[in-house]
């Protein structure tokens, strides 16, 4: 199949109703996995977390104008505090459509983020994830990620707190593992 063309934007804030939708639609490859009720938990969450960005920069990217993915990006001093330290920058959230899967979309939300984050001079970049994402943690390890901890389980299944030191501007610039 062709692959187009990907353009990254930030997303208005009136697109945020669809854009829960499409994450939860992103997300509900794990519905088997989950119970009724963990599964109805992880909704709730993504849903109030893109409803109410707080910090986060909602970012869409779009492929033959059509919105394929879609990741929150927390830019350094507006991460949560709670998971990551304020001050690095950290993403949550990132999904793409099922249908648009395996062109580049995911790769290419990250990359974004990475690119934001050191022209926002963090200095380290975080973000969690689960057992149950295995395609995104196997791509954020080839990125050049690495578990900190584990974290407390949640909707019944294991978390890991992910960082990926960035060059300072003082030192070389970053080499991300696969970006081209
Ligand atoms: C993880 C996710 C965002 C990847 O999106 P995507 O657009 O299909 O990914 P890409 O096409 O950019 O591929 C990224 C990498 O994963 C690999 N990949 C993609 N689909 C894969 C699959 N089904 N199995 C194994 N590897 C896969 C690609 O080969 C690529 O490898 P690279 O790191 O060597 O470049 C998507 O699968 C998704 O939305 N999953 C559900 C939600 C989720 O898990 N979010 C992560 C929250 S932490």
């Amino acid at each position: 199949m062709p692959v187009l063309p990907t353009t990254i934007r930030p997303a208005t804030p009136r697109e945020l109703p669809d854009l829960a939708h499409f994450v939860v639609d992103a997300y509900s490859e794990f519905s088997t996995r989950l119970s009724v009720g963990n599964w109805a938990t992880m909704q709730d969450n993504l849903r109030r977390a893109i409803m109410s960005p707080g910090g986060g920069l909602p970012l869409v990217a779009e492929m033959g104008g059509a919105v394929g993915g879609f990741v929150m990006y927390y830019p350094p001093g507006r991460s949560d505090g709670v998971l990551f330290p304020r001050e690095w920058a950290s993403i949550r959230l990132l999904g793409v459509s099922q249908a648009m899967r395996g062109r580049g979309l995911g790769r290419d939300l990250m990359k974004e983020c990475l690119r934001r984050a050191e022209a926002d001079g963090a200095a380290t970049f975080g973000l969690h994830t689960s057992e149950l994402m295995d395609t995104a943690r196997a791509m954020y390890e080839r990125m050049g990620f690495a578990v900190v901890r584990e974290l407390e389980r949640r909707v019944g299944a294991r978390y890991w707190l992910f960082k990926l030191d960035l060059p300072t501007s003082a030192s070389e610039p970053t080499r991300i593992k696969g970006a081209q």
